[in-house]
């Protein structure tokens, strides 16, 4: 399958850029970092700017506490499980890390089976929450120093995003032309359609592609995604602003399944049945989207939303009956979960940052501006931005913005 479909993007685009740098040895070692972004000018190799940017450190623009967000008590109820502590101590950066202060901080579904303890059970509250942070270095050790230098912008994927300030190992790391939220977008969301389409999903042109949730964070890239090789798009959501939007960015068929049934339509619209489903709501969701598959077809199990606030976590499916749909059908289910492809992760985020340069992806961001108490600012808002998502009213991908209390240097 092929998601490019457009001109590939010259070097001095800012995404080549970054993904031929990391890909010098010599700048992962000892180069002076900036040299590497083809700048006219470089940094001496003795890199004295750590002692300034330790010194800078223990002055007065990075307070010696913080706000975050920590799992006091496993459960599933996210307000019951985690408590903001006020005054915690600002973590201090090891040899090979960054302390990235958080200017955007992004909502997963699962964060509320992070806070239930179902990542891994052998940890114990309390513990640090919050999956991916936008912002900018403030400090980093000396090893961190030959790529990365005070001020530069990056993104990460890494538990304790929650936070006012995050120690995040420089290999994690995404060097970023700004701070912006779309490229949060991206990290975690848009990673996860691109791998598991490219990987699993087999698509090709005409093939008929249906993707539930699709209006929410990560259901917008396998809507753009599948829209690129060609495919048609059939996108399931729960109001028409939804459904204007789905439309907005390509989505062929959209189906409100609070007005319309979606099994009902299936059948009409496509007695064929769809090749592909990138299925994230579980529960009665999966059980007709596999009863659409066609000849062929595969289901990509991406989640399962629908269950994720009940104790277990789950749904029930008719699961008795799979193997003979699978069977009659010569039709397959995948399961897909990120940390297990993460050998492609840069790849996967070269190629979405190139579309995004390029104009080519909508990278769809929800604040939370329509929601009662409005924008969802500072870390206190994470409670009603997790409570706006189980609303289902999300439009993309929510974000929490965390204004910056201290007065900087940078
Ligand atoms: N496998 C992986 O590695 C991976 C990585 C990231 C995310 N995911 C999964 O992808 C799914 C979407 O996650 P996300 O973070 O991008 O969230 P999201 O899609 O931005 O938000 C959730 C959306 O799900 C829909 N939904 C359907 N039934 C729901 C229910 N019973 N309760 C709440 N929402 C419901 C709602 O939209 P509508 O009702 O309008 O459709 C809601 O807006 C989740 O299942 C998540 O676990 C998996």
């Amino acid at each position: 399958m092929s998601f490019s479909a457009k001109s590939g993007a010259s070097l001095s685009s800012w995404a080549a850029r970054w993904w031929w740098w990391r890909r010098q040895p010599s700048c992962a070692a000892a180069a002076p970092a900036w040299s590497c972004f083809g700048g006219s000018w470089s940094r001496p190799i003795l890199d004295m700017s750590y002692s300034r940017h330790f010194l800078d450190f223990q002055g007065s623009s990075i307070p010696s506490s913080m706000k975050k967000l920590v799992v006091t008590k496993l459960s599933q109820n996210f307000r019951e499980a985690v408590t903001l502590q006020q005054d915690s101590p600002v973590p201090l950066p090891g040899d090979g890390d960054l302390l990235v202060r958080n200017r955007f901080v992004g909502i997963n579904a699962s964060d509320i089976n992070y806070s239930a303890g179902r990542y891994d059970a052998s940890v114990k509250p309390p513990f640090d929450i919050g999956f991916e942070g936008v912002g900018e270095v403030v400090a980093l050790g000396l090893g961190a120093s030959a790529d990365y230098t005070v001020g530069q912008a990056v993104a990460y994927v890494k538990a304790g995003s929650f936070a006012e300030y995050t120690v995040v190992p420089a290999r994690q790391a995404v060097p970023l032309p700004s701070v912006k939220p779309e490229f949060l977008t991206l990290m975690v969301s848009g990673a996860t359609a691109y791998l598991s389409l490219k990987e699993l999903g087999d698509l090709s042109e005409g093939k008929k592609v249906l993707v539930t949730a699709a209006a929410g964070g990560t259901g917008q890239f396998a809507v753009q995604l599948a829209k690129t090789a060609k495919c048609h798009v059939i996108g399931t959501c729960s109001s028409d602003e939804k459904g204007g939007f789905l439309k907005s960015i390509g989505c062929d068929r959209t189906i409100n399944y609070k007005t319309e049934n979606v099994e009902s339509v299936l059948r009409k619209d496509y007695p064929e049945g769809v090749d592909v489903v990138y299925e994230s709501v579980g529960g009665k969701m999966f059980d007709l989207a596999l009863n659409a598959l066609a000849i062929k077809g595969r289901l990509i199990v991406i989640g399962f939303i629908a269950g994720y606030q009940n104790p277990t976590g789950f749904q029930p499916i008719k699961a008795e009956l799979l193997p003979a749909k699978l069977l009659k059908k010569s039709a397959s289910v995948h399961g897909f979960f990120l940390n297990h492809y993460l050998s492609d992760y840069k790849m996967a985020l070269q190629h979405l940052l190139k579309m995004y340069e390029r104009g080519d992806l909508v990278c769809e961001v929800d604040f939370g501006d329509m929601s009662p108490e409005g924008k969802f600012t500072g870390l206190e808002s994470v409670f009603r931005a997790v409570d706006y998502m189980y609303m289902g009213k999300n439009i993309g991908k929510i974000v929490v913005e965390l204004p910056h209390s201290v007065n900087s240097k940078l």
